[in-house]
């Protein structure tokens, strides 16, 4: 929509921090100190909104965006921000035991909210969410999580289907099921069968499923940045989470469990993340040190 596109001259300041603040430097000056979009760039607009975001006297306008609809108010007067901030990462820790009591659902789309806010490696997002608020159907999901691992140990064994694993799943993938997976399902299968612990799905009382269209591009870092502002969302809001890596190869493979849960043909499920109340307070944190920090 060509007539979406504006800078309104009368509002304008002239400041440039839209010119700045665009990736694609698709708004310059003229020599008249006017500011205006570039005709030959205007097709690199990916609607970040970095420009309508910026702008103290919303004199910018891209297609597609709108300030009434697509923007909200920021209020950065809070000097203790990075306080709450970094109490809220030094206080969270992947939560594996959860009271058994279901999460209300005005909390669950609070932490969607905030999955939203993630952002993504380049406008639209890819991220598509599953909710599963029902614990019935995750206590559904778990034998057939479990039926899944136990084919895949048995294929992860076998000589010739875990070359076939190894071309399909790619190298770090299938040095993670060997040298990680394999030993520690070989170990929990039999606890997990006769139901002594679900170290698959903890109990929790409910899950979010990642997932995103398989034809979009570069998909997956988008999907688990968005796993990270769950957590710690969740995290903010009293509950518990822990990202799961165990959880979707089930999913995306097993046609029964995809069913279940309701996952599009075309996704790929990327991600999860239980979440539910706390049954500890932890009483303190662990400090961890990362294997290079080099400051050059
Ligand atoms: C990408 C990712 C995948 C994970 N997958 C699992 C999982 O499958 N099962 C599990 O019990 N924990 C899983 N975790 C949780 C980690 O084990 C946990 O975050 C780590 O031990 C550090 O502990 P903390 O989160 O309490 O600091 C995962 C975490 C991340 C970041």
């Amino acid at each position: 929509m060509e007539s979406n596109w504006l800078v309104n001259q009368e509002l304008c300041k002239r400041c440039g921090s839209c010119v700045d603040v665009c990736p694609n430097r698709i708004i310059q000056f003229n020599d008249e100190g006017h500011i205006f979009f570039r005709e030959d760039r205007k097709w690199e607009c990916f609607q970040c909104g970095h420009c309508m975001a910026i702008c103290s006297t919303k004199a910018v306008q891209v297609p597609e965006l709108s300030y009434e609809n697509d923007f909200y108010a920021v209020d950065d007067s809070q000097d203790n921000a990075y306080r709450a901030y970094d109490n809220l990462i030094r206080t969270r820790r992947a939560i594996r035991n959860f009271k058994q009591k279901p999460v209300p659902r005005a909390l669950l789309e609070k932490v969607v909210d905030a999955i939203q806010l993630a952002p993504p490696g380049f406008p639209p997002c890819k991220t598509e969410l599953t909710i599963v608020q029902d614990m019935a159907l995750i206590h559904q999901a778990q034998p057939m999580m479990i039926v899944f691992y136990e084919k895949l140990v048995k294929m992860l064994k076998h000589p010739i289907a875990k070359q076939f694993i190894k071309k399909s799943a790619g190298r770090e993938k299938y040095i993670t099921l060997q040298n990680h997976l394999l030993p520690l399902m070989e170990e929990r299968l039999p606890d997990l069968k006769s139901g002594k612990e679900d170290t698959i799905l903890r109990n929790a009382p409910a899950m979010i499923l990642f997932h995103a269209n398989r034809n979009t591009e570069n998909y997956r870092a988008d999907l688990y940045i968005a796993v990270t502002f769950g957590l710690l969302a969740a995290h903010a809001l009293g509950l518990g989470a822990t990202a799961m890596d165990i959880i979707p190869p089930s999913i995306e493979k097993d046609t029964t469990l995809r069913a279940l849960f309701q996952i599009p043909a075309e996704n790929e499920v990327v991600a999860s993340m239980i979440l539910g109340f706390p049954k500890y307070k932890y009483q303190r944190g662990i400090k961890r040190e990362l294997p290079s920090i080099q400051w050059v």
